[in-house]
């Protein structure tokens, strides 16, 4: 039976998916983090909060790969827009990452990871196909009678959309209009930022091992990110997370 590995970083990000596993759920600590394996809707799942950052990100990778020996890993969480088109409450699906604080130049092309030769990591198209049907899902069936009202008003989720791009990662919480200026110029493509998805996604990458990032949009990474950020996590995040991992591991999907 396939073991899949589910990383967040942060705690809201897990919470409701150890509750669902309940009294199934063996904790293993290793590296001073909580691993969970039992069952999760059905299918053997090992559920570990990272904690924030490539480093973090990367560690876990590796333990759920090598201790757990996981089949494939799915990393959910929040990311701040950085393309216009990409509003508070939608989903990114990522289908390539990068790391935008990687600079070894001159001795290596910038963004190129060294030694590595590349500098875009590509996520499993077969997962993400996977999952953007089930956030579909999420979004037609369930999102209205699981968030309450105040919020879905408070950050307009009347109609969020689901898109497939380029994700970058670095260890940063961007919130300057500045910085986002910044990371649009230098990475034009790229539709939200976050601080692990490309550690995971190098780490995947050495191992062979599949792997999908997903990610609801929290902030617009400018001046005003960290203000209703907490209240977002608590509020919305949370349960887009376990709403698109449930349709997602019950095989409940749109499209
Ligand atoms: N995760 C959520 N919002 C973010 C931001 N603005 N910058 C980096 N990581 C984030």
């Amino acid at each position: 039976m396939k073991k899949i590995g589910i990383i967040a970083a942060l705690h809201e990000e897990i919470a409701i998916l150890l509750d669902v596993m309940g009294d199934s759920a063996h904790k293993v600590t290793i590296g001073s983090r909580d691993y969970y394996q039992g069952n999760l809707y059905g299918t053997n799942c090992v559920v570990v909060l990272a904690r924030i950052g490539k480093v973090a990100a990367a560690i876990t990778t590796v333990t759920l790969i090598h201790e757990f020996s996981v089949d494939e890993v799915i990393f959910t969480g929040v990311a701040g827009s950085i393309n216009k088109s990409v509003k508070v409450g939608d989903i990114v699906v990522a289908d390539n990452l990068m790391q935008h604080d990687i600079d070894a130049s001159p001795i290596f092309p910038r963004y190129e990871i060294p030694l590595l030769g590349i500098s875009r990591f590509r996520a499993e198209p077969s997962i993400n196909q996977q999952i953007i049907n089930s956030a579909l899902y999420f979004i037609d069936n369930k999102l209205v009678n699981t968030l309450d009202s105040n919020s879905i008003k408070k950050f307009n989720l009347s109609s969020p959309t689901v898109h497939t791009g380029t994700i970058i990662s670095g260890d940063q919480f961007i919130n300057s209009k500045s910085g986002v200026e910044h990371l649009r110029e230098a990475i034009p493509d790229a539709l939200c930022v976050e601080m692990e998805g490309a550690a995971v996604a190098q780490v995947c990458y050495e191992y062979e091992i599949p792997f999908a990032v997903f990610r609801t949009i929290s902030d617009s990474a400018d001046d005003s990110a960290s203000l209703d950020f907490s209240s977002f996590l608590l509020n919305v995040a949370r349960f887009y997370s376990i709403g698109i991992i449930k349709a997602l591991l019950e095989n409940k999907q749109s499209g």
